[in-house]
């Protein structure tokens, strides 16, 4: 769903001076609006749906402007800054790192990727891994569709094609976009002439929480999307592999266990492989350091990249060698991938969130973020359709009073009103909040940036 422009109208705030918030100007701040406003003649539209705050410096899980405003971040950048902006140890690990006078090898032999590509097979719940580095998560991403079909391709030459679940996102290069499940503009590209074909995903996404089906949600709905596609002349001979999100990032809730069974079942039956898109809810995001470890199920390929760094652009694809062998020397590599500085902020990062417990802090902190938000629900049951999520990945979606459809206004109106109170939030355009600070966030800034979204709801819906 597109988000509007953001408005570039200062609006009044009232000053805000806590432990963490501070706000001394409107919101946006007006000696901010000539730089936002040079920066949208130079870049394109697509760019400006996010509330319009020109950050300075991002610390933990505090930002600021050079204005003097600071927010509580609930965002983590895109859902990236696990172990915290700016972590004193991923910063001198990128120091030593520049110091050393090594700033690129592409595939070269060098240590700082195998350092990194060694502790990820570590973590890797996958018998006999390999991995591969690259920089965004969409590439990363394309790299796990480009090898469900090699080795497709290898047991019959049909067998190439991908099936994903409606509503899931895998990023925004081609292939990546075609995995992708919303609406969206590249509709025209037809998916089955790419061989992209999408099934239900058993939680509703976009619309109110619940299943996006009529009776059982689990290893039925799987199953009744299969067959589906079945009729459709789609049978697994022609399908190579299966990509989902394991918590995806719209409900920030776990598949239902039974669902990822039988698609784990069926995809070991038809020797379809199964990739798990890890890019958002890895990392230690869920209370666990893959999301996955919520289903129970261990797929072919892990697609990891966002958390992997908290900072520096890093992506991964971690799965079985045999998999990973398939593309010949040469024909399987990027020039940015395993760059060394991003490298060893990677490994700073994932020594950080193992040293300093970040994990288990982050689920702490996340049920009793739950149970405050919970306590919200109750109190606006009208407004708060549910709360959900694991970890600190969670989810507050809003309803329409008059109608139990999200509230897509509501929701923009509280992240708008929470960024002018001193809480960094997005506007999703979906109808919900996304609460996704990074791991290390105080309890009490946490339990604040909550009070915050009560007094924006209440705020809201009295002046309706
Ligand atoms: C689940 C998931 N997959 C893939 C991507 C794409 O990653 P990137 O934006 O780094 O290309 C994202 C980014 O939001 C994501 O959340």
């Amino acid at each position: 769903m597109a988000m509007n422009v953001s408005e570039l109208t200062p609006q009044p705030t009232t000053a805000v001076t806590s432990r963490w918030r501070r706000i001394v100007t409107p919101i946006p701040a007006p000696a901010s609006i000539p730089v936002i406003e040079r920066l949208r003649a130079a870049e394109p539209q697509s760019m400006a749906g996010l509330p319009p705050i020109l950050w300075d410096q991002a610390e933990g899980f505090l930002v600021r402007d050079r204005f003097g405003n600071q927010w509580i971040d609930l965002t983590s950048g895109i859902v990236l800054a696990n172990a915290g902006h700016s972590h004193p140890r991923i910063l001198e690990a990128i120091r030593s790192a520049t110091d050393q006078r090594l700033l690129a090898t592409y595939a070269f032999p060098s240590e700082p990727r195998l350092r990194l590509l060694e502790k990820l097979i570590t973590l890797s719940p996958i018998p006999n891994s390999k991995a591969i580095l690259y920089s965004s998560g969409t590439e990363a991403t394309e790299c796990a569709l480009l090898l469900m079909r090699r080795h497709g391709q290898q047991i019959h030459p049909r067998k190439v094609g991908i099936v994903s679940l409606a509503g899931h996102y895998h990023g925004r290069t081609l292939a990546a976009h075609l995995a992708s499940g919303m609406p969206q503009p590249t509709d025209w590209i037809e998916r089955a002439q790419a061989q992209h074909f999408q099934i239900p995903a058993p939680q509703s996404l976009t619309g109110p929480p619940g299943n996006s089906h009529d009776g059982p949600c689990g290893a039925e709905c799987f199953r009744s999307g299969i067959t589906a596609l079945a009729e459709r002349g789609v049978g697994p001979e022609h399908i190579a592999g299966l990509i989902l999100e394991p918590v995806p990032g719209t409900t920030t809730m776990p598949l239902p266990h039974d669902f990822a069974t039988a698609a784990a079942d069926w995809a070991k039956q038809h020797n379809v492989m199964l990739a798990f898109d890890e890019i958002q809810c890895g990392c230690g995001r869920t209370g666990k350091f893959f999301g996955s470890e919520h289903l129970g199920v261990t797929p072919d390929l892990i697609v990891l990249g966002k958390g992997l760094a908290s900072s520096l652009p890093v992506s991964a694809v971690i799965g079985r060698s045999t998999l990973l062998d398939l593309p010949l020397p040469g024909e399987m590599s990027s020039t940015h991938g395993g760059n060394p500085v991003c490298a060893a902020a990677a490994l700073a990062n994932l020594q950080v969130l193992e040293d300093e417990r970040l994990i288990d802090a982050g689920a702490r902190t996340g049920a009793v973020v739950m149970e405050r938000l919970g306590g919200l629900q109750r109190d606006y049951p009208q407004s708060i359709r549910a709360v959900q999520g694991v970890g600190l990945f969670i989810s507050v979606h809003l309803r329409k009073p008059t109608a139990d459809e999200p509230d897509v206004e509501l929701a923009d109106a509280i992240a708008q009103a929470a960024v002018r109170r001193g809480v960094l939030m997005f506007t999703t355009g979906r109808g919900y909040l996304k609460f996704t600070p990074p791991l290390s966030i105080d309890v009490e800034a946490a339990m604040e940036a909550v009070d915050v979204i009560r007094e924006c709801l209440i705020e809201r819906i009295s002046a309706i």
